[in-house]
């Protein structure tokens, strides 16, 4: 998690510039005239859903690994995550935002480094903590989908070499063993692991890894840091540079956590969440498809062999260059983010493209389990939202099996390395009395799943 600074906003790809500059930013006024409300109907059954995480709401996670290098010197994180917006207090108060929203699913994480404090002990007190969000969702006739990794570990498995460590796949299914049998019966459904392969996303891309190699130096030597402090040969976190090193362990992880849920609950629907960025061609003979396959190849293999469907993870798209005939621009949008440097572009088509690749690459159904917009401007995501269920829906047309839609998030919060500064939420947050308020694109986003229409 530590680089998700640059995973998220930037990209150096020899050439990319030339992307950039291709469709200007438009203003509010040229906005295009909304559609009519509830022509695109949704399936019956669609989830209408907000994303969480337990380390970016609920605060003082001490016990976490990455808390432990937040208060590190050196550290890559601008900012400690601290009190974030004390959710560990206010679930109920998030819960009911959310249904009041007019959502009927809630997404978010069950804190590994509570609920086994120490390796080998599991806290009944802190099971007994999420049992209550998920009754409160129950209550609010709120379906839980419940991620069981979400960035954060116990510090006691970073010590131990986190991902690195041979035993890491069998702790993590231990761990969702326990939760499964404790809490499984209530929950709608399961993630394992969140963006397992988040790191690699962008390094997939030619030139794509000399970008982050100043990144990796910081987060190396934060970690190495970390390892002397702790007086252990290796700590590590997601946000090491090593992850094609803890890959087969997190596979492996997925695999062994998917059969202890199934085991505990089979009927409880359960796979795994990937961050895909839609991969375009800018020019013909452009890379892109060498450059989904290494980004998502080893993932879908997985998921083929464990998962019941899988959740797309869906910010932007990338148009890669390549050594033909350039491909014509892409039409202009309103509010559509490219002002950066590097060409990474918060199209809203991105959400249909890369629910279908992913549903071709699985054969299984997809589920939307975050996508958003990293804004201030909050008429850019009540613009966004629909446009972007525009796109999931016209996949739902082209046969693609989509089981619901998360918006991420449903409140600002603690955006890793990034601090609290990036607002990604249909409410923000006071960070001095946690008050919540709802932005106008919660009342967008909850007039679609009302009427289960865009
Ligand atoms: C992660 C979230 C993160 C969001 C926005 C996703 O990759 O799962 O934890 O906050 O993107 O950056």
């Amino acid at each position: 998690m530590t680089d998700i600074t640059l995973d998220r906003r930037a990209l150096l790809v020899a050439g990319s510039a030339a992307l950039v500059g291709t469709e200007a930013v438009l203003s509010p006024a040229t906005a295009a005239a909304p559609m009519r409300a509830g022509a695109l109907k949704f399936p019956a059954g669609f989830r209408w859903g907000a994303s969480t995480a337990a380390h970016q709401i609920e605060g003082n996670n001490t016990n976490s690994d990455l808390w432990f290098l937040e208060n590190l010197n050196p550290s890559t994180f601008v900012e400690r995550s601290g009190d974030a917006c004390d959710s560990y207090h206010r679930f109920a108060e998030d819960i009911a935002m959310l249904a009041k929203i007019g959502l009927n699913s809630y997404r978010f994480s069950v804190e590994w480094a509570r609920i086994e404090p120490t390796r080998g002990q599991f806290s009944l007190a802190e099971l007994d903590y999420y049992r209550r969000v998920i009754a409160t969702c129950r209550q609010h006739g709120i379906a839980p989908a419940v991620t069981f990794f979400h960035g954060s570990a116990p510090r006691w498995f970073g010590e131990a070499g986190g991902w690195l460590n041979p035993d890491s796949a069998g702790l993590f299914a231990r761990f969702c063993d326990k939760v499964a049998r404790t809490l499984g019966a209530d929950m709608a459904c399961a993630f394992t692991i969140n963006e397992p392969q988040v790191n690699e996303v962008f390094r997939a891309i030619p030139g794509g890894g000399d970008y982050f190699r100043k990144a990796d130096a910081a987060s190396l030597a934060m970690h190495q840091a970390a390892a002397k402090a702790l007086n252990v040969p290796e700590f590590h976190s997601s946000g090491h540079p090593d992850f094609l090193r803890a890959r087969p362990n997190m596979i492996a992880g997925h695999e062994q956590g998917y059969a202890a849920i199934k085991a505990a609950h089979g009927k409880l629907p359960t796979g795994v969440t990937l961050s895909v960025t839609d991969f375009q061609p800018a020019n013909e003979d452009s890379p892109y498809r060498e450059v989904r396959e290494a980004a998502y190849g080893h993932w879908t293999e997985a998921v083929k062999r464990a998962g019941d469907f899988t959740g797309v993870q869906s910010y932007r798209m990338i148009r890669l260059p390549g050594k033909g005939a350039p491909l014509p621009p892409l039409p202009d949008m309103p509010f559509v983010r490219h002002d950066d440097p590097v060409g990474n572009m918060s199209r809203p088509e991105a959400v249909g493209n890369t629910l279908e690749y992913i549903w071709r690459a699985t054969g299984k159904p997809v589920m939307m389990t975050e996508n958003g917009l990293e804004t201030e401007n909050d008429a850019w995501r009540a613009w966004y939202i629909p446009e972007a269920l525009k796109s999931l829906h016209a996949a739902i047309g082209r046969g693609v099996p989509v089981m619901g839609y998360f918006h991420w998030s449903l409140i600002d919060n603690f955006e890793w390395t990034r601090g609290y500064k990036p607002k990604f939420g249909l409410a923000s947050v006071d960070r001095e009395t946690f008050k919540r308020t709802l932005k106008p694109s919660a009342a967008v986003l909850g007039g679609i799943a009302r009427a289960n229409a865009v």
